[in-house]
C-alpha cells in the first residue's frame, strides 16, 4: 500500500516537472516573442500587455487574501449599471488603472466601474491603444470563496485622435488587437489571443511569473455541456427555450444523448470551462419589459470573450448575428450572448432562423 502511495507521489512531482520543462516559456517571454513576429513593432503593445499581466497578479494577490486584508463585501456604492460594488470591483479597477496609466502604451481606458472613458491624466504620456476591462467579473461570488476572473480588450485608439472621446471605443469586436481573461480559481490562470490562436498560463506563485500551460487551446466542437441561469426561463424566447428543452430531454429526446448543466455566475470562468472540455453559454435575449437586449457588456465582457473563443474555433452568437461584427452603440451596451463549441452554438442560431 505504501509502495504504491509512494509510487504515486513519485509519479505526480515528476509528472509535473516533466509538463513544466516541456512548457516552461514565461508570460514575458511569449508576449515578447509574439512582437517579434510583427514587423516594425515598437514593443509599446509587449509594454502594455505586461502592465495588464502585472495588474492580474495583484488583483490575484487581494482575491487570495480576501478577509485577512479585509477586501469582502460592499463598498456603498453603486456603477452606471445600477450594480451595487463590491470593495473588490472597486480595488480591481484601481489596480487596473494604477497598473496601465503610467507607461505611455494607453490614449484612455473605459471599464464596467466607470461611467465615462477614463483619460490619461495629463502626468504621463499618451499612447495608441485603447484599453477596456471588467476589473471583477462574477464579484456576487467573492464573499462565497468562489471563483472570479478579470477580462480585458485591447483597441487601437484611430489615427490622428490624440484626446479620445466615448465615440472612439466604439469600434466592432473584429477590430480587437488583443483580448483576454483572467481566472482566479484553484490556480490564477491568464487566457490570451493576440489574433492567431489561444494561450493558457498559470501563475507560479513562488517565481511570480506566469507560465504556459495551455498552448493552442481549441474548443471541442461538440458537447454534452450547457450553462445558463434557468432562473430566467420565463422570459426566453422560444428558440432557447426549444435547445434547452431538447437537452433535458437527454437520451429519450430528439438529441438522443444526456446533457450537463453548469452556471458559475462569472463568465470568465464559464469560457475557461468551456475552453478545455466544450460547451455552451447563454446569456439569451430577454422578453423581460424591464430587460431586453440580455444582461452582459458588449465592450467589455462579450467581445473580448467572443474573440478568445473564436480563435480557438469556437462560434459566439447574439443568436441572429455574429458577436463580433455588432457595431457598437454606447459604451455600456448590454447584448444577448450564445457561445461555445460550433456545432451546439450553429444549432441554436439555425433554431432562430427557423423563427
Ligand atoms: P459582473 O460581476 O462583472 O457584473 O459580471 C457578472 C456577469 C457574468 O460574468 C455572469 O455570467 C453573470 O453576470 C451572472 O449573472 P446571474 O446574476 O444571472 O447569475
Ligand atoms: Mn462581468
Ligand atoms: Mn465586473
Amino acid at each position: 500500500m505504501l509502495h504504491v502511495v509512494l509510487r504515486m507521489i513519485i509519479k505526480t512531482i515528476f509528472g509535473y516537472r516533466k509538463g513544466n520543462m516541456m512548457n516552461g516559456m514565461t508570460l514575458t517571454q511569449f508576449i515578447i516573442e509574439e512582437q517579434r513576429r510583427v514587423a516594425g513593432a515598437s514593443g509599446e503593445f509587449t509594454g502594455l500587455v505586461n502592465d495588464v499581466v502585472t495588474a492580474c497578479k495583484v488583483i490575484s494577490n487581494a482575491v487570495n487574501k480576501g478577509a485577512l486584508i479585509g477586501v469582502l463585501g460592499s463598498a456603498g456604492s453603486e456603477n452606471i449599471q445600477g450594480e451595487t460594488q463590491k470593495k473588490l470591483d472597486v480595488i480591481a479597477n484601481d489596480v487596473m488603472i494604477r497598473s496601465t496609466q503610467w507607461a505611455g502604451h494607453v490614449a484612455a481606458m473605459a471599464s464596467e466601474e466607470m461611467d465615462d472613458i477614463y483619460p490619461i491624466p495629463p502626468q504621463y504620456p499618451r499612447g495608441k491603444y485603447l484599453l477596456l476591462f471588467d476589473p471583477l467579473d462574477g464579484s456576487s461570488n467573492i464573499d462565497v470563496n468562489g471563483s472570479v476572473g478579470t477580462i480585458f480588450s485591447v483597441l487601437r485608439c484611430p489615427e490622428g485622435v490624440s484626446r479620445p472621446t466615448a465615440a472612439d471605443f466604439l469600434q466592432p469586436g473584429v477590430s480587437q488587437v488583443c483580448a483576454g481573461y483572467a481566472v482566479y480559481g484553484p490556480s490564477t490562470m491568464i487566457v490570451l489571443t493576440f489574433g492567431h490562436g489561444v494561450n493558457g498560463f498559470t501563475l507560479d506563485r513562488d517565481v511570480g511569473e506566469f507560465v504556459l500551460t495551455h498552448p493552442d487551446m481549441q474548443v471541442p466542437a461538440d458537447t454534452q455541456e450547457f450553462a445558463i441561469n434557468a432562473s430566467n426561463e420565463r422570459f426566453w424566447e422560444p428558440p432557447v427555450r426549444r435547445y434547452v428543452e431538447e437537452c433535458q430531454a437527454g437520451k429519450a429526446g430528439v438529441r438522443g444523448k444526456d446533457f450537463n448543466m453548469r452556471w458559475v455566475a462569472a463568465m470568465a470562468v464559464e469560457v475557461h470551462r468551456i475552453l478545455l472540455r466544450g460547451g455552451v453559454f447563454m446569456y439569451p435575449k430577454s422578453t423581460a419589459e424591464s430587460a431586453g437586449a440580455g444582461k452582459l457588456r458588449l465592450m467589455y465582457e462579450v467581445n473580448p470573450m467572443s474573440f478568445i473563443i473564436e480563435q480557438a474555433g469556437g462560434m459566439s452568437s447574439t443568436g441572429r448575428e455574429r458577436v463580433m461584427e455588432l457595431q457598437p452603440e454606447a459604451l455600456h451596451q448590454r447584448v444577448p450572448v450564445i457561445l461555445g463549441s460550433r456545432n451546439e452554438v450553429e444549432r441554436i442560431v439555425e433554431y432562430h432562423q427557423a423563427g
